[in-house]
């Protein structure tokens, strides 16, 4: 695929950046856009850190890491747009906020740019008809934390190109992730299987069957899973979880992901998980 060099990232926050590690980490240039330069700043220092990490373990030397972040650009503009080959989008799981950003997108980036969106549930057809180039419209959805996360969930929407399709097959590859094409439908294919499982703890949880702790050290104990769904929870957002389910419960309909109450008072608390230093569990402030 000689002709991906440059990749354009939307979103600077955990998924963006963890995003523009990856393809920079894979040869990509990267301009990354977030709407202000503080989340620019801090998603340039999510990059470092994680390469730092891996210094740090020996996996790379100061040099390669200091070549990795040279490819990447932390811009609040579209400058640099003009020439990118693909863009993938990773802003507020918002459907209103997203078409805004694909018709501004279809108006800067050259013709053949296919754009990208990390949705976890939203429909990838209607992000394509807000643009003139549906054909090279699709979904490349990661998981958190996308550096270390394998698999990457291919979704075409109804007037998606094979062509699309195959190119972003071929970058998923590049940057050594497992593709997997999935039919455009509510939560693809890895939430529609996790999403039960976290609300149920989440009702396991208010019935008292067990403290959040127990729930999650059953689960990887019992069930093997790398960690448990609170934590799980935290890590990946509760705002996140609940606009997962949210959405997922709309297109299902009753009573299929019906968020447990619990889940909404704690967005509105602002028990997000460990980006505001509690959710399910309490956080040291450096977490
Ligand atoms: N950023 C970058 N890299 C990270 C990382 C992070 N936040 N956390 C861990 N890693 C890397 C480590 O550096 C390490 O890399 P190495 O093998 O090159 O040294 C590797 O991942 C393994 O990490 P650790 O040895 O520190 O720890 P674990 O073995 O416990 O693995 C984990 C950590 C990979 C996060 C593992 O606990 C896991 O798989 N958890 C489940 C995560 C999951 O289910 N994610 C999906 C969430 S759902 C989602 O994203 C969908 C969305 O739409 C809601």
């Amino acid at each position: 695929m000689v002709w991906l060099s440059k990749i354009g990232v939307i979103g600077a926050g955990a998924m963006g950046h963890g995003i523009a590690e990856v393809l920079a980490f894979s040869g990509f240039k990267v301009v990354m856009k977030d709407i202000e330069d503080r989340f620019v700043q801090a998603g340039m220092k999510g990059i470092d850190g994680i390469l730092q990490d891996r210094v740090a373990k020996g996996k790379m030397t100061p040099e390669q890491k200091k070549q990795v972040m040279d490819r990447v650009t932390g811009i609040t503009t579209y400058d640099g747009f003009d020439d990118v080959d693909v863009v993938i989008e990773a802003v507020l799981e918002v459907i209103d906020v997203k078409k805004k950003v694909f018709k501004e997108l279809d108006q800067v980036c050259p013709q053949k740019t296919i754009l990208a969106t990390n949705t976890s549930s939203l429909s990838i057809s209607e992000m394509g008809a807000a643009t003139k180039r549906p054909r090279k419209v699709i979904g490349m959805h990661f998981f958190n934390p996308a550096p270390a996360m394998k698999l990457v969930e291919v979704v075409p929407g109804m007037d998606t190109s094979q062509d699309t399709v195959d190119a972003i097959v071929e970058l998923a590859e590049k940057c050594k992730k497992i593709p997997v094409v999935v039919k455009e439908s509510p939560g693809f294919l890895v939430n529609r299987l996790l999403m039960p499982v976290l609300l149920e703890a989440v009702r396991a949880l208010d019935e008292g069957i067990a403290p959040a702790r127990d729930i999650d050290l059953a689960m990887k104990a019992g069930a093997g899973f790398p960690m448990g769904p609170f934590e799980l929870a935290d890590m990946v957002g509760v705002d996140i979880c609940l606009e997962v389910a949210e959405t997922m419960h709309q297109q299902f309909g009753d009573p299929r992901f019906a968020p447990p109450p619990r889940l909404r008072n704690m967005v509105k608390s602002g028990r997000l998980g460990r980006k505001t230093g509690r959710g399910f569990y309490e956080y040291a402030k450096e977490e």
